[in-house]
């Protein structure tokens, strides 16, 4: 692959804090990536994250879709989301990538921040919306921003259709991996790191398929039962950051260290909080038979070759995590209506047909699955490019 089209590093006035943005690869003259914030973010590991979006566009390329896929990108800021200078930060950060979002950067949510937040932050920032850049490519902007708003307005239990699809798509793959592997649901155990957005939906949608979710893990540590954990209270005890409650959980609930999760007795891990969390030496303490990445990069490649060499099958981000994105422009184009069980439908079909296509891929080739899904772009990124051009 060739190197970024763009790579930016901003420095704020106020705080001298650093932000950035790496714009991958245009398609149709628009890329596609969120914006994240956590302290010890680095250009490196947004350049990585934007290399990974136009995976995750070029994984969802459907030629008879609506949706066409545009370029991939991403944004970072240096800061802890919880620090009392961050939303002024978020504000400033947007201010200066005003040129690059109106006309070629959509952005959204990503780790620590909320689509509530960066979208206040993106007005007061004078901005009509943190997707402007796509509306030239659509055919009705009114009809299609109006579906879009509406589809953020649906709520399923309590949360936010778009705080859904993300972990519905996380979900099926572990499902589908589970139906290649002729393994039943109930009775498999899952452990997943993170409850927030991500973490949070995956473990409801797997409780929901009859999965035990016997860990979970957030900032303040892991909770684990055995038995099973009641994962409809957990999610409702979080607040906004995806912290857990401890008040609710029942006397056989046990509080573990942070990294306890990894090793809990389970055939499925779902990394869904930080990157980097799985490294040559923690590797080792983990019985899991899948680990799927809903975070992006969480397992590191060197603990990935010696878990592939125990015979531990990772599920990459790429794929796994794709669905968020995949949803805002699946129902921005048309493919689908503001409706969640429309969302939830189309997810899971799509879903289930790529980690499909990638394991089968990966057994044809005697390969990983991340060496199957990068084939796979490899494939499909020329015949976007010579249907759409590099940059128009
Ligand atoms: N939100 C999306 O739509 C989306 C889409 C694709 C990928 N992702 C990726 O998923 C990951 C999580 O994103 P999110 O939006 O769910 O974040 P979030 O901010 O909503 O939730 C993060 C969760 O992780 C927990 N956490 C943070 N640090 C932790 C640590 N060191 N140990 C254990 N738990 C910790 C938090 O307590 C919280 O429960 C990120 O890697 C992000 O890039 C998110």
């Amino acid at each position: 692959m060739t190197a970024p089209l763009m790579t930016l590093t901003w420095t704020d006035h106020v705080t001298g804090r650093q932000g950035f943005l790496v714009v991958d690869r245009l398609v149709r003259g628009v890329s596609s990536g969120g914006l994240r914030m956590r302290p010890g973010c680095t250009l490196e590991e947004v350049a990585g994250l934007a290399r990974g979006m136009t995976m995750k566009e070029a994984l969802h390329y459907n030629p008879e879709g609506r949706y066409i896929p545009l370029g991939g990108a991403k944004g970072g800021i240096d800061c802890d989301p919880q620090d009392p200078a961050a939303y002024g930060l978020l504000v400033r950060y947007l201010r200066a990538m005003r040129p690059y979002i109106e006309s070629f950067w959509t952005t959204g949510e990503d780790l620590g921040l909320t689509q509530d937040l960066v979208d206040r932050a993106a007005e007061e920032a004078g901005l009509v919306s943190s997707i402007q850049a796509v509306y030239p490519l659509l055919d009705d902007e009114a009809t299609a921003r109006r579906r879009l708003a509406d589809a953020f307005a649906v709520e399923v239990d309590g949360i936010g259709l778009d705080e859904l699809v993300g972990g519905c798509g996380v979900a099926e793959s572990v499902l589908a991996a589970l139906d290649r592997a002729g393994v039943a649901y109930k009775g498999t155990r899952a452990a997943v790191q993170g409850l927030g957005t991500m973490g949070g939906a995956t473990a409801r949608f797997l409780a929901r398929a009859g999965l035990k979710v016997v860990a979970v893990a957030d900032i303040k540590g892991t909770i684990a039962n055995p038995a099973g954990l009641d994962v409809d209270a957990l999610l409702a005890a979080r607040d906004a950051y995806g912290t857990v409650d401890r008040s609710v959980l029942r006397p056989d609930d046990r509080e573990l260290p942070g990294d306890a999760w990894l090793a809990a007795d389970a055939e499925v891990l779902v990394p869904a909080a930080v990157s980097y969390t799985i490294d040559a030496a923690n590797q080792r303490r983990i019985t899991a038979r899948w680990i799927v990445e809903a975070a992006n990069m969480p397992v590191l490649a060197e603990a990935e070759e010696l878990l592939a060499g125990r015979g531990v099958t990772v599920l990459p981000d790429v794929v796994v995590n794709s669905g968020t994105n995949a949803w805002w422009w699946w129902t921005l184009f048309g493919d689908i209506g503001a409706d969640a069980d429309e969302a939830f439908a189309y997810t899971r079909r799509s879903m289930r047909a790529l980690i499909d296509q990638m394991l089968a891929r990966a057994e044809a080739d005697g390969t990983t699955a991340r060496a199957a899904a990068h084939a796979i772009v490899s494939d499909r990124l020329p015949v976007i490019a010579e249907r759409f051009g590099w940059y128009r």
